[in-house]
């Protein structure tokens, strides 16, 4: 095509603005990524989280293991992952140096070269310092670390991709800032590792949890946990805390200069707020501390004993909802997802990347629009252990005491439970049968802000095949269609 003289000038004008612009806009420092965790019963496609993450224009994610359909969802798109190692692993990596030379070739060399998946970090083990792990791995770390940097060596990538442990914040403790200083239980450990780190060019990786604090902590002040100012500001010398987050942050800069580490970076391996399943655990409350938070991480502001220099990056935690989580911690522990199971966004959320609110996923395969709940012309006083086991499989959480459900009633609540786990069960229709007492329906039972949900078809493989029969199917009845025209 030939374009006139004087549209060269203007298309040469416009681009010299464009890079004028570009280049003066602010250095954003501070990356905003998120834990893309796979605990579900209803697991979107690989394919459609990455996506998701492509139209979200999130660059960074981190996983909790080296799942190989995510990891090919991922290649070739150009994002930066986290790679983990579950603590269970940790044994045999620290023990044999040819199992951590496979472990990198089968799940970090073979995805890695061009065209293929940017791996940056491994994850070693997974908060292998929680108090309640009782020191069960924690002499394993170090060593499989050593391992995997041999290993690592060896395939040419330990320049490119560096060994991380996101570390529990209780790895660390002090009632000011300033004080803080590892457990005294970890020394031993703590000490070597963050040389190992150090030498390595690793970052420090600390997940922090302000819900956890006030959750745990009637006293804790509820306005402490978020960013919007505070009656309880903590004074701490010349400094002054009015938020958690920070409080926490400096702790850990504290602690890693008592070890002689003062400028190690840091980065946030998980950090985020539930909107269900307990008490202030909200919409709301989500949104304004997830809000508050990439808002005061990319202001550049820093804390006190870091000014001007916030954590390197921040993984939300998290992406999605995981229903089959353990609810161990609480009911919340599965409701952590700024987009629901599903890939829809909770609330509006701005994640700082380009877009100013969430997009949602496309192309989701639900499965059809239907229900199982509790027959109405049923006596259904007998309906207690079908509950418990329905419960037992699928996710109810949200009946309870401050969840979104809690309030539907016993009928809602038979009903919710049915429907959780017929959904599980693909909508297979013996697993809506519970002796008479359930019946599949296509009215939409969900009250409120109690949505009782529709599965997704789980992952392409098993989507696959279902997909083929319903072509024949189709093809079948075309055919005989065309034979009944003619
Ligand atoms: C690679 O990672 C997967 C998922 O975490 C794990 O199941 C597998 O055992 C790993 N491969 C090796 C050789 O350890
Ligand atoms: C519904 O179930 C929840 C959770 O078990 C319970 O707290 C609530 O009282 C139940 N509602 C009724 C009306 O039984």
């Amino acid at each position: 095509m030939l374009v006139p003289r004087f549209m060269l000038k203007k298309v040469a004008a416009l681009l010299a603005l464009m890079v004028v612009w570009s280049s003066s806009a602010p250095m954003v420092e501070s990356a905003i990524g998120v834990n893309w965790g796979s605990l579900s019963f209803h697991r979107l496609k690989p394919s459609t989280v990455v996506d998701l993450l492509k139209d979200n224009k999130i660059q960074k994610v981190k996983l909790f293991d080296a799942d190989p359909d995510s990891l090919r969802a991922l290649k070739g798109s150009g994002i930066q992952v986290m790679v983990g190692i579950p603590n269970e692993m940790l044994t045999l990596l620290s023990s044999s140096a040819a199992a951590s030379d496979l472990w990198v070739r089968q799940n970090i060399s073979s995805y890695m070269g061009k065209g293929g998946v940017d791996i940056r970090y491994i994850a070693v083990g997974n908060e292998p310092f929680l108090t309640s792990y009782s020191g069960q791995f924690e002499s394993y770390v170090l060593p499989a670390m050593q391992n995997l940097q041999q290993s690592l060596t060896k395939v040419n990538l330990a320049g490119y991709v560096k060994l991380v442990v996101p570390c529990n914040a209780d790895a660390y403790e002090s009632s000011l800032p300033s004080q803080g200083a590892f457990r005294p239980d970890l020394m031993q450990i703590m000490t070597p590792l963050v040389s190992f780190l150090n030498s390595n060019g690793s970052p420090f990786v600390v997940n922090i949890y302000p819900f956890l604090s006030l959750y745990e902590n009637s006293d804790f002040p509820q306005d402490y946990a978020f960013f919007e100012g505070t009656t309880h500001a903590i004074t701490d010398g010349a400094n002054v805390y009015s938020n958690a987050f920070d409080g926490n942050l400096d702790t850990l800069v504290a602690a890693l200069s008592k070890l002689g580490y003062p400028q190690m970076p840091i980065v946030i391996g998980e950090i985020g707020w539930p909107t269900d399943g307990a008490i202030g655990a909200d919409l709301s409350a989500a949104k304004v501390f997830n809000q508050g938070l990439i808002n005061h991480v990319l202001s550049n502001k820093g804390t006190p004993l870091r000014p001007g220099s916030p954590p390197m990056d921040i993984y939300l935690f998290s992406l999605l909802d995981e229903g089959a989580k353990s609810t161990l911690p609480g009911n919340f522990e599965r409701h952590w997802g700024i987009f629901s199971f599903d890939g829809q966004a909770k609330y509006a959320l701005n994640l700082g990347l380009g877009n100013r609110l969430l997009k949602n996923a496309r192309n989701v395969e639900y499965l059809p629009s239907r229900w199982c709940v509790a027959n109405p012309s049923r006596d259904l006083s007998d309906v207690a252990n079908h509950m418990k086991l329905a419960c037992s499989y699928a996710d109810c959480t949200t009946l309870n005491y401050g969840g979104s459900c809690n309030g539907i009633g016993m009928k809602g609540n038979i009903s919710y439970a049915f429907n959780s786990y017929y959904q599980t069960q693909m909508q297979n229709s013996q697993s809506c049968d519970f002796d008479g007492l359930g019946m599949v329906t296509f009215l939409d039972p969900s009250v409120g802000d109690c949505r009782f949900v529709v599965g997704v078809t789980d992952t392409s493989a098993a989507s696959q095949p279902y997909r083929n029969w319903f072509i024949v199917w189709f093809l079948i009845l075309l055919g005989v269609w065309v034979l009944f025209m003619i």
